[in-house]
């Protein structure tokens, strides 16, 4: 059988290129390798969005974005969060069988909380609506960023608690005979972490983005504002932990990433060939060469709203009947 792919990537901002490298060129490629699944992940949006008018929004451009950066809808089966009343059902059954600990531990809710924020419901629960997520299309392979792949072990871990506790016949070695799926995560390690302008990892959190569809003049920007030391340009330039150098290794192709890379390490030339003005403005052409099919695409998209939504909608119909037989299994396991 053909294994199944799932991902989805929240509608809680613009989308940067460390979405790109980090998730959705991995989205991309995988539509041929399975049946794919993605989705608009407006439900965990709300947790940081508050202005209905802006969700509604993100989750629109999110959608166009999707499709602009290369999900086919007649590959893949591309849907909004919300258009699946099951996902939510699922989330509270799964909560009746998870230890607290388990969410009090979470990464993302313990980052926040350090960041300063509030802690709210929604957020501690956060990771239980994404196993939710994962475990009612019966997903087999689910590609995430680095920072994602506690929630995956989370899943994990939970599925295989419910299984046990619901399915007499699992066996946990093969895992057969489970209510659910076991996933597998995968990340790339080359593109794990994307740095963004400030050397952090990229992050709408941070403000440190370089974006995939803003205005030409928006991404000149910030380009040209991305955090570099004083090395002079004939001077060689440290490689580690330059924000510049990994961004351009991400974006350049390979022969003309050699050549900046030499550039940069040998020093030598002048403000104009080898000053890390120069370098900016090589990233600046390698992001219109690699991004400006799509940005004109998302420019279309945006400009037709009914035929992006007629797109959700037939995603939403198809991601249902996925979910249909296992939200089934799970009711009759729990006697409901
Ligand atoms: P943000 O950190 O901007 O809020 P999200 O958490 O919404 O981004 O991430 C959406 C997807 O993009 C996730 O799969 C995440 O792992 C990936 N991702 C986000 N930022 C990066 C980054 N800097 N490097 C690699 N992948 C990233
Ligand atoms: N939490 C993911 C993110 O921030 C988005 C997401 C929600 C997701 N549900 C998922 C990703 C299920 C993979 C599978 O990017």
């Amino acid at each position: 059988m053909a294994q199944r792919i799932l991902s989805g990537v929240q509608s809680s901002g613009r989308l940067h290129l460390g979405n790109y490298y980090g998730a959705i060129r991995e989205f991309v490629r995988m539509q041929d390798e399975g049946e794919a699944l993605y989705f608009i992940a407006n439900l965990h949006a709300l947790n940081s969005v508050r202005d209905p008018v802006l969700a509604r929004q993100l989750t629109f451009e999110t959608a166009c974005a999707f499709l602009a950066l290369g999900i086919d809808p007649v590959k893949s089966t591309l849907f909004r969060q919300s258009d699946i009343p099951e996902v939510g059902e699922l989330y509270w059954i799964l909560g009746t069988v998870l230890p607290m600990s388990d969410l009090e531990n979470a990464h993302s809710y313990k980052d926040k909380l350090a960041h300063g924020a509030s802690p709210d419901f929604g957020l501690f629960a956060y990771p239980v609506l994404m196993a939710a997520d994962i475990l009612l299309y019966d997903s087999d392979v689910v590609p995430v960023g680095k920072d994602q792949r506690q929630h995956l072990e989370l899943t994990r871990d939970w599925a295989g608690k419910f299984n046990r506790q619901y399915a007499p016949k699992y066996d946990s070695h093969t895992g057969q005979g489970g209510v659910f799926k076991l996933p597998a995560g995968r990340t790339r390690d080359e593109t794990a972490s994307v740095p963004g302008r400030d050397g952090q990892k990229m992050s709408k959190t941070y403000g440190n983005t370089i974006d995939l569809f803003g205005t030409d003049n928006e991404v000149k920007k910030q380009i040209n504002s991305i955090k570099t030391d004083s090395t002079p340009p004939e001077s060689p330039k440290p490689t580690e932990g330059q924000a510049l150098y990994d961004l351009l290794k991400v974006v350049l192709p390979e022969a003309e990433f050699a050549d900046v890379h030499n550039r940069w390490v040998e020093g030598g030339g002048g403000q104009t060939t080898h000053g890390y003005g120069f370098f900016k403005t090589r990233l600046l052409e390698g992001y219109h060469a690699t991004f400006d099919p799509a940005r004109k695409r998302y420019a279309e998209l945006v400009a037709d709203p009914a035929e992006v939504e007629r797109q959700l909608k037939a995603g939403a119909l198809k991601a249902r009947a996925y979910a249909a037989p296992v939200i089934d299994r799970v009711r009759k396991a729990v006697g409901l």
